[in-house]
């Protein structure tokens, strides 16, 4: 029997990076539930063992050098990694009144965060027959959208928008860099979904926010890589 599809996805514990776990799980992939809180995490294994998926838990706080490497030092295979963790900071967040305290902490969490964690897991997706790298971004970070105006750009946000936009534009490097490997590596939007992230405002649920991450993790070897793309296809940067 072929060995299965290991996934490891960050902020797993809940809200969106739950259901991509119990997506990828329901594929019969092995799939890692990285999340910085012990209970937390724990519990989203039990729940997501009893719904039959092959569970297990990856202590991460991906804003620690040291967790990201322990985590990757705990996997000995990888396949893909769904960089799903963020915070927004709390708002309002208007760039005229922003603490740089916020600006440090939404740019270490949601940017250099993938980074470390990406960096600490390439050597084990280097080593997989089909490795994607799936980062959830968000169309608030499209500056087409942003400056093109109107009701659907959310709020103003000095931290959290500039930070999706910074991580697509990361996207667009590590692509660069991969290109001619094997590994695709593209960003993501959920859409406006109903998570601790919005208290729950959003109308899509965490499956449907789940969707795009499980269409990026699954391309085939022939799929795009640099690219953001949402459940309607490609987003604008
Ligand atoms: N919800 C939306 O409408 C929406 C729209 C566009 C994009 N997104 C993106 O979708 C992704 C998932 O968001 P969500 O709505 O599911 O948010 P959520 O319910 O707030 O979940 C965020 C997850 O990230 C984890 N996390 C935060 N900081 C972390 C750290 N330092 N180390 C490890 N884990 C950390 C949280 O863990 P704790 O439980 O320990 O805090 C939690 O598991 C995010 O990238 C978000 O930006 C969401």
């Amino acid at each position: 029997m072929s060995e299965p599809t290991i996934a490891l996805v960050t902020g797993a514990n809940k809200g969106i990076g739950y259901e991509i776990a119990a997506g990828l799980g329901a594929l019969g992939w092995r799939v890692g539930v990285g999340a910085r809180d012990e209970a937390r995490r724990e519990a989203a294994v039990e729940k997501l063992r009893a719904a039959g998926v092959d569970a297990f838990g990856v202590p991460l706080d991906v804003t620690d050098d040291e967790s990201a490497a322990a985590a990757a030092r705990q996997l000995d295979r990888l396949d893909v990694l769904v960089n799903n963790a963020a915070i927004t900071g709390g708002m309002p967040q208007t760039p005229t009144t922003v603490d740089p305290a916020t600006m440090r902490t939404v740019v270490e969490t949601n940017v250099i965060g993938v980074i470390r964690v990406t960096n600490a897991m390439l050597p084990l997706l280097r080593r997989s027959p089909r490795p994607r790298i799936v980062n959830m971004s968000s169309t608030v970070g499209s500056l087409t959208r942003q400056a093109a105006g109107g009701d659907d750009t959310g709020p103003i946000s000095a931290a959290y928008a500039p930070s999706k936009t910074f991580l697509n534009a990361v996207t667009v490097q590590y692509a660069k860099e991969l290109h001619g490997t094997n590994i695709l590596i593209n960003a993501g939007c959920p859409g406006y979904t109903a998570t601790d992230l919005n208290a729950f405002r959003g109308f899509r649920t965490p499956e449907q926010g789940a969707q795009i991450a499980i269409r990026l993790a699954t391309l085939p070897d022939d799929g795009p890589t640099g690219g953001f793309f949402d459940d309607d296809g490609e987003i604008p940067w």
